[in-house]
């Protein structure tokens, strides 16, 4: 293999430049030529690449988003999306292709994997961190940081004004943030997609809390949360409860920011990760960590199969919520 490409696709996460960095500087020193494919998929489809040295990837380490950009692309849904990728890395000699990002991203991977003429790994960086095969995806980490120390000063002001705040976190199928923020921020609720929300059971726990003496409380929301929309749950327990209360959504805030060392860590394990895998002729595979174990994952597992969230987790935040 001489020439490779890398790209990033679909939303930003934290710590997606330190992978490229590695994925650059690890494919320098195994003497393969890099080339960065500029807004995902999409630019792939336009042939917007740019060759990578060593020192294109310097002073990136510690920035948020991805300087590469990404995009959602449409087009890479489709039969035609597919063959016209397949072609500009043929075109292009582009024989080994990197891609990072969640699962759709991975979609579109497979897909030109089985094409069988440019071989494709796969690095999870979304997040969500709803990807199977891996036990953390870079971004998660910063992520739930961020989210952490909003819901921390939010704590403040709901104590001093004595009101139930529902905060939204993102997550718009699993509720991987919303459960490690919840724990980790004394939450009094966390409602998920992966548990069925029942609101007068909610009601009923806020009553309860309120006897006990509490004076406010910390809902948080997953986006995807099939009760619907933070918006709508928490109109749902005013009806019943007429508390005066307040809604907080903390949507981009949550993609941005300089990236935890623990995702620059996981990045660049990854990132040199997916230059090894290339090196030794694998394709069609998502590089991931499992209990600190480098381990490879058919690309098509990681959106066929689901990964497991401890449910067992919401039961202690009720009960550390005493
Ligand atoms: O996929 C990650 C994610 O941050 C989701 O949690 C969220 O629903 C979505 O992206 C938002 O995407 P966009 O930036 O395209 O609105």
């Amino acid at each position: 293999m001489r020439r490779i490409g890398v790209l990033t696709s679909g939303g930003d996460a934290p710590g997606m430049n330190a992978c490229i960095r590695a994925v650059v500087r690890c494919g320098v020193w195994e003497k393969l030529e890099v080339v960065g494919i500029r807004r995902g998929y999409a630019g792939l489809l336009e042939g917007d690449l740019v060759r990578l040295g060593s020192r294109s990837v310097a002073n990136i380490i510690h920035r948020g988003g991805t300087f590469l950009e990404t995009a959602r692309c449409e087009e890479m849904k489709t039969a035609e999306g597919i063959e016209k990728a397949t072609q500009v890395l043929r075109r292009e000699d582009i024989e080994g292709l990197i891609v990072i990002g969640g699962d759709g991203t991975f979609r579109g991977a497979a897909a030109i994997a089985e094409r069988g003429d440019t071989k494709v790994i796969g690095v999870p960086g979304t997040i969500d961190n709803d990807v199977y095969g891996t036990d953390y995806a870079i971004g998660f980490d910063t992520a739930t940081n961020t989210a952490l120390e909003a819901i921390d000063r939010i704590r403040d002001t709901a104590g001093s004004l004595q009101r139930p705040f529902f905060i939204e976190v993102m997550g718009k199928e699993r509720g991987f943030i919303a459960l490690y923020v919840g724990i980790a921020g004394g939450a009094e609720e966390i409602l998920i997609p992966e548990t069925e929300t029942k609101i007068e059971e909610l009601c009923l726990d806020i009553r309860r809390g309120l006897k006990r003496g509490k004076k406010s409380s910390i809902i948080i929301v997953a986006e995807g949360d099939e009760a619907g929309g933070v918006v709508q749950i928490a109109q749902q327990v005013w009806e019943r409860l007429r508390l005066d209360y307040r809604i907080c959504v903390l949507g981009h805030i949550q993609r941005g920011g300089s990236p935890t060392a623990r995702d620059r860590v996981l990045a660049s394990k990854l990132g040199a990760a997916a230059i090894d895998a290339l090196v030794r002729g694998k394709s069609g595979y998502m590089v991931g960590e499992l209990r600190g174990e480098i381990v490879l994952s058919p690309l098509r597992e990681t959106w066929e199969k689901s990964k497991e969230l401890d449910t067992d987790l919401v039961e202690l935040v009720k009960i550390l919520a005493a």
